[in-house]
């Protein structure tokens, strides 16, 4: 098969993070999405919490009006973001599970469980103009349920492979078959007409073999990039993670 060039969804939620912190209104997130931009980014995303905790109502309409590439808005699947998602209309909207307890997202989306309340979840959103996409672990029974139900996308869930990845030896054997098993889950959503996407945990150490996954058409990365930004400034991290996805690529 051919592969496409691997689009850089760039995730902002982080510099909200960090000016939440003192209560300014800086470090502006609008500021990064455009620094991105200018990077080469291909896209931005930003998650607008239920609790508000990084991005908040106002970026999300800031981002809207100011940025010139495909906007990602990642939310929970309720009632209150479908509003919001409506009335902003972006590119895609990223339906991820949330709990007020957790550092990150940390599992996937149990659509299989969840499939009617789903399905009529995200019609308005596609007849919005919407790409819905469902953030979901590669579990077959997981991508065959997005299918059925009529999403665009899905994004494969990375954090494990990551934190398997960052034990180094000890982890190597689970490492390389949960990369197996991300590989085998894009094949199969591709095969059933999704397009497929990836991102949670990944660095510039880590990223190479996923990069690689032909099947996958978008990265999404944010919290490592941040924090590199703080050494190397944004633009630079951002050209390095495009360097590495594109040598990966490359073969
Ligand atoms: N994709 C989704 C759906 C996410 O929830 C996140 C984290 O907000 C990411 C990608 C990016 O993960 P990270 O910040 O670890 O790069």
């Amino acid at each position: 098969m051919t592969t496409p060039k691997l689009r850089l969804g760039v995730n902002i939620d982080h510099v909200a993070t960090l000016r939440n912190a003192r209560g300014s209104a800086w470090p502006d997130p609008l500021r990064a999405a455009l620094l991105a931009e200018a990077a080469g980014a291909d896209g931005i995303t930003a998650h607008l919490r239920e609790d508000r905790r990084h991005i908040r109502d106002g970026d999300m309409d800031a981002l809207r009006a100011g940025i010139g590439i495909p906007l990602n808005f990642e939310c929970g699947a309720t009632a209150e973001m479908q509003a919001i998602a409506l009335r902003l209309k972006p590119h895609a909207v990223c339906l991820v599970p949330e709990k007020r307890e957790e550092r990150t997202t940390e599992g996937g989306l149990d659509v299989a469980g969840d499939d009617n309340r789903l399905a009529t979840y995200i019609a308005p959103l596609r007849d919005a103009g919407c790409r819905v996409s469902m953030f979901i672990s590669h579990d077959p029974r997981q991508i065959e349920a997005s299918a059925r139900i009529g999403a665009a996308v899905v994004e494969l869930h990375t954090g494990l492979y990551s934190d398997l990845h960052a034990e180094g030896r000890e982890a190597e054997a689970e490492a390389e078959a949960e990369l197996q098993a991300l590989r085998e889950g894009a094949a199969l959503a591709h095969s059933l007409g999704l397009e497929v996407h990836a991102g949670h945990g990944l660095t510039y150490d880590n990223v190479g073999p996923i990069a690689a996954i032909p099947e996958l058409v978008e990265l999404n990365i944010g919290h490592f990039l941040m924090g590199e930004a703080v050494f190397l400034g944004l633009g630079p991290a951002i050209e390095e993670m495009r360097r590495l996805m594109d040598l990966a690529r490359a073969g």
